[in-house]
């Protein structure tokens, strides 16, 4: 199994002086790239959604970082004041995946270990590396151990996108899709379309394609009916944060698919990586959501479609109770039911074994 989907070109590439992404603006109607050559272009990429997906979002945000190290002046201490500005802009850009944050953090410990300026450059830079090395290498397992809760001839439906576009990898919950499509026991993906933003039919759905993976996608709507006929085997979704009892946020509409499933026994599974994980937070109550324009409600591609001026409520994430999940799988193993008591048995296992297990990986 390749680490990378074939069909689908670097969600993120670094070249040393500048920063690559995917405008996932333009998809499906057009394959561009943009180059962000400063940390402000990279917290407006993020903000204005060029980049959606929280591990790739925290890539971006690492190397968003590592831009900001190079024009740096050579005093130490004002080089560190001007980096923490950074920090704070790259952070406030978008609230609800913690991984942003974590990225942000984890390169400006790094940069705190220069003894000079003119150490932090480098430190900075290698830290995202590992950063976006570490996310690869994440999915590859999350997708290994994903595929082995899958029964053969599954068909599974996920939510938003959690794939390649969405990571620096070839996804969370599409790499288990991935790889159990690569194992022949996957025949079919159903997409959510995902309303506003139809990650679903713009980013999933255009992927899967590039990988010949036979998907469907439906109106959310549908969801409800498509269970009941009996052909969904698993729902797998990503998240953006996953508190400490194991309540998820993810895409606005994942709670509700969760209830559905709950009520016709589909199995819920959430594949993220460790960094997806917050400790500070003790349940979903505590994640902070985003709350996005009324024009993403109101408006479409077309135009506006809504009355002028209609009160609109958008959030655009949200929980799904700990209660409501099969399993949450991520790089270090699988939880199951998780619980407080869960997530505490797996804390204490992976800091136990892996550096990195407590929510940060990337060192
Ligand atoms: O608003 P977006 O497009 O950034 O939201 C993306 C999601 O909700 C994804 O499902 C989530 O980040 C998991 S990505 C592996």
């Amino acid at each position: 199994m390749r680490d990378r989907p074939q069909g689908v070109p670097p969600t993120v590439e670094w070249s040393g002086t500048t920063l690559r992404i995917i405008d996932q603006r333009l998809l499906p109607h057009r394959l561009e790239a943009m180059t962000l050559t400063s940390c402000a272009e990279a917290a407006d990429a993020i903000r204005n959604m060029a980049v959606r997906g929280a591990p790739a979002i925290g890539c971006v945000a690492a190397f968003g970082m590592a831009l900001a190290t190079l024009d740096l002046p050579d005093d130490r201490e004002r080089a560190m004041e001007l980096l923490e500005r950074a920090a704070g802009v790259l952070k406030a850009t978008r609230p609800t995946a913690v991984n942003l944050a974590h990225a942000v953090e984890l390169a400006l410990a790094e940069a705190r270990l220069a003894r000079s300026a003119a150490e932090i450059p480098g430190r900075v830079t290698a830290a995202a590396r590992r950063l976006m090395e570490s996310d690869v290498a994440a999915n590859m397992e999350i997708g290994r151990l994903g595929a082995a809760l899958l029964p053969e001839r599954c068909s599974v439906l996920t939510h938003c996108n959690a794939g390649s576009l969405a990571t620096a990898g070839y996804g969370t919950a599409l790499g288990i899709v991935r790889t159990a499509y690569a194992q022949g026991k996957l025949t079919r993906v159903f997409a959510d379309e995902t309303r506003p933003r139809l990650q679903g039919l713009q980013l999933t759905a255009w992927e899967l394609m590039q990988d010949g993976i036979p998907v469907t996608v439906i109106a959310d709507n549908a969801a409800a009916a498509l269970m009941r006929s009996g052909r969904v085997s698993a729902v797998v979704v990503g998240a953006d944060r996953i508190a400490a009892n194991g309540d998820a946020a993810n895409k606005i509409g994942t709670y509700g698919v969760a209830i559905l499933a709950k009520h016709h026994r589909v199995p819920f599974y959430v594949a993220a990586p460790t960094s997806t994980l917050d400790w500070a937070i003790a349940d979903g109550d505590g994640i902070p959501i985003e709350e996005r324009a009324p024009e993403e409600i109101t408006g479409t591609g077309a135009g506006r479609v809504g009355p002028e001026g209609v009160e609109v409520w958008n959030p655009s994430f949200d929980v799904t109770p700990c209660e409501l999940i099969t399993a949450i799988v991520t790089e270090n193993g699988v939880i199951e039911t998780p619980s407080r008591a869960a997530m505490d048995a797996y804390r204490e296992r992976t800091c136990r074994t892996v550096a990195g297990g407590d929510g940060v990986t990337g060192r």
